[in-house]
């Protein structure tokens, strides 16, 4: 296990995740009973963008730093949907942007004492960094585990209706087979589920394959929305940032199109060079 976030934290791919991700938690809470939260790779949740990792790469700057700078211009519809993730950004950092929330933070702010949040880590540092964050909260858990094991054993929750943010390092090209079958052993425990299954765009057929294999799946209906900076180039270039989202909230769909197209203007590399798509890869049962 090589791969830290530390190294990337707050890039333009993490901006979009965890936008999407307070979207659809501020959806979850507008009912009262409780629900579940699993993030099966976890991070550490709180990134310092002053740290060696992340000055190394300086991801951040045309990322979060970008966006934070870019706001206050911004539509107001769109200040307002980002408004769940820059409340807590704001409450980080006082005045100058130095601290970085990863997933289980966005999660962490969003959920209520009633709501159950379970963060999986199997990097044993990034465990301890993780636990150490997270051990005043009384309605968040930490487990040292691998990520598909504890899909097996978390899911289905007891509260019945909950999100499950998948977000593995993408070290490995299986990665997208081992989301595959973790998806299809968990929606046969907990088919009402919402999963956030979160991928890079780098190599295009890969992804073409991805796609495919999930409209062929039996899930709910399920969106795969993508966020391209650039035009496919080389291969093994990042270009842009995934996320397939089954049973998403029925509002989401509204929201991203009022989000992404700012979001590409933002990241995108060279005025145009970017651009947006939600696919419906399993449509709505009506
Ligand atoms: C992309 S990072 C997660 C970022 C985090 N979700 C966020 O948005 O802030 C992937 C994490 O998965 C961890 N990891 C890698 N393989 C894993 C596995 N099999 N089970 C659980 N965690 C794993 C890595 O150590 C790394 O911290």
């Amino acid at each position: 296990m090589n791969y830290r976030h530390a190294y990337h934290a707050g890039n333009f791919a993490d901006v979009v995740k965890h936008i999407t991700l307070a979207r659809v938690l501020t959806y979850f809470m507008r009912k009262d009973t409780p629900f579940f939260v699993m993030d099966t790779h976890a991070g550490i949740g709180r990134y310092d963008l002053k740290s060696v990792e992340a000055q190394k790469t300086k991801e951040a700057e045309t990322g979060i730093e970008r966006f934070m700078d870019a706001l206050p211009d911004a539509p107001k519809e769109v200040r307002e949907l980002c408004e769940p993730f820059t409340k807590l950004l704001n409450e980080m950092n006082e005045g100058k942007l130095q601290y970085y929330p990863g997933s289980p933070m966005v999660a962490q702010s969003l959920i209520r004492r009633s709501d159950r949040l379970s963060l999986v880590e199997l990097h044993p540092e990034d465990f301890a960094a993780l636990t150490e964050n997270f051990n005043w909260a009384k309605n968040t858990k930490t487990h040292h585990l691998d990520a598909w094991q504890a899909m097996k054993a978390q899911l289905p929750p007891n509260e019945k209706r909950g999100v499950v943010l998948v977000d593995p390092p993408f070290e490995d090209r299986d990665e997208f087979n081992a989301i595959l079958r973790a998806l299809y052993e968990a929606q046969k425990r907990f088919s009402k589920g919402t999963y956030m299954l979160w991928y890079p765009i780098k190599d295009l057929r890969m992804v073409a394959s991805f796609s495919k294999v999930l409209s062929g799946m039996k899930l709910g209906q399920t969106l795969d929305v993508r966020l391209m900076i650039d035009r496919p180039g080389p291969q093994d270039k990042f270009i842009g940032t995934g996320m397939v989202i089954v049973n998403p909230p029925y509002v989401l769909e509204k929201e991203l199109k009022v989000l992404l197209p700012w979001l590409v203007k933002l990241f995108e590399i060279v005025p145009g060079s970017g651009s947006h798509s939600i696919y419906e890869l399993v449509g709505e049962q009506k």
